[in-house]
């Protein structure tokens, strides 16, 4: 793009713009002193580069897959950056539709579209988010990948994302960076947006995904979609969540069965999953007595896809982006852990209530492991483990290693 068509641009937007490589784009956004969310600045936020990455290298896999040729759209693009990545970096895309409410924000995409030659396969219109794909199965038009990416909670589009996707099958990605009331300081908001609680133990990151993930399922299930979540992380300030979607009455009835409730002892740190929507009666610690609380309803089933996962690992090991070394790193904490059970536990919270030094995270699952456990490090935090093994005896291996 020539200096005047930038100082044009610049004007337009009223705001001044930088270029930025991620990937395989260059691409103009406003200048990023401090991440602002009004709708009078185009957002770009370049923590977010590793979330877009991810988000490439997940729909690369979904095509080495299935093979398909893939449609995709993206209701909240913002300066267009993830859809431009997808159609530059991603083989078999033919066509991506973005949207987004705020007018400069589509023409900063359409811009960042031109400039990467890319006009034939980007798609930008101004509209807002569950108007744009609630219009394309009207019109006979659904997508492979929908991927809701917006400030906040993504759960008041994901009806409309899940019906825009092609009923044989698709991907539905999202990002929730709501941690306050995933993670149980808001319980109000939580309820409101989910349909679930929250709690505020050391594992209140998995249970963050896995109350976008049940509240999710559940409004696929009234699409009579069957979902499988593939893939999911948590990173930075938000959770990523990946499903495979289906018509499939039958699934999603199965789906259902694994929604319940994670009972937590706040007193010894005991916890129960309860895979089941029955009426919840008052349950009591059986290591203390104590009465245990409940998060949920949410998805108790699993949060990764081995197999999936192992595409995806193979693609980031044939490509050099500049995350790489961070995200092969999560990759194998995920190839780990995913076939461990729910919740997991903080070495350094248990050292310090039982009064002995922090034994290694390592040497830990070692011993675990010598007692037939499952146990693993998790990629939601570095001094935590996930393990088979009941809290009594993650305590006495910490007393006696610390
Ligand atoms: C977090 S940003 C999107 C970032 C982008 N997905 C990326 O990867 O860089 C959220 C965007 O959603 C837009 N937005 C907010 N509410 C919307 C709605 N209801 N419909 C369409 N766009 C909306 C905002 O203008 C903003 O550009
Ligand atoms: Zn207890």
């Amino acid at each position: 793009m020539s200096e005047q068509v930038v100082k044009e641009l610049e004007e337009a937007l009223g705001s001044p713009l930088r270029k930025y490589r991620e990937g395989k784009v260059d691409f103009f956004a406003p200048i990023v002193k401090q991440v602002v969310t009004t709708s009078d600045i185009v957002f770009y936020n370049p923590r977010m580069e590793f979330s877009r990455d991810v988000s490439v290298y997940l729909v690369h896999a979904y095509h080495n897959i299935t093979g398909k040729e893939m449609d995709l759209c993206e209701p909240l693009t913002s300066c267009g950056v993830r859809a431009i990545r997808w159609a530059c970096e991603v083989p078999g895309i033919r066509n991506v539709l973005s949207g987004d409410l705020n007018p400069k924000a589509v023409l900063l995409a359409n811009a960042n579209a031109y400039l990467n030659g890319v006009l034939n396969k980007v798609d930008v219109r101004w509209n807002e988010a569950t108007r744009l794909l609630d219009d394309c199965p009207l019109h006979g038009r659904r997508f492979d990948v929908v991927d809701v990416d917006p400030f906040g909670s993504p759960i008041y589009f994901v009806d409309s994302a899940v019906n825009a996707l092609k009923k044989e099958g698709g991907l539905l990605c999202l990002t929730a960076t709501d941690m306050q009331p995933l993670c149980g300081i808001h319980q109000d908001a939580c309820l409101r947006k989910y349909g679930g609680l929250s709690l505020r133990t050391e594992y209140c990151h998995e249970i963050a995904l896995r109350l976008l993930v049940g509240a999710t399922i559940r409004i696929a299930s009234r699409h009579d979609l069957g979902a499988k979540v593939v893939f999911s992380h948590s990173s930075d300030h938000y959770v990523r969540a990946y499903l495979l979607t289906k018509r499939d009455a039958t699934e999603a009835d199965g789906n259902l069965k694994e929604i319940g409730y994670i009972l937590h002892c706040f007193h010894c740190g005991n916890r129960r999953v309860l895979p089941s929507l029955a009426p919840l009666k008052e349950a009591k610690c059986e290591f203390c007595g104590s009465i245990m609380r409940s998060a949920g309803p949410l998805w108790c089933g699993k949060i990764w896809d081995r197999s999936f996962t192992e595409v995806v690992k193979t693609i980031v090991g044939q490509s050099k982006y500049k995350s790489n070394r961070r995200l092969n790193r999560m990759l194998d904490l995920i190839l780990s852990e995913l076939d461990g059970p729910p919740t997991y536990y903080d070495l350094h919270s248990i050292s310090d209530s039982e009064g002995v030094n922090s034994p290694s995270t390592s040497n830990v699952i070692e011993l675990l492991r010598s007692k037939g456990f499952f146990a693993s490090p998790t990629h939601f935090r570095g001094t935590c483990v996930r393990t088979t093994a009941d809290t009594e005896t993650v305590k006495s291996i910490v007393r006696q290693l610390g």
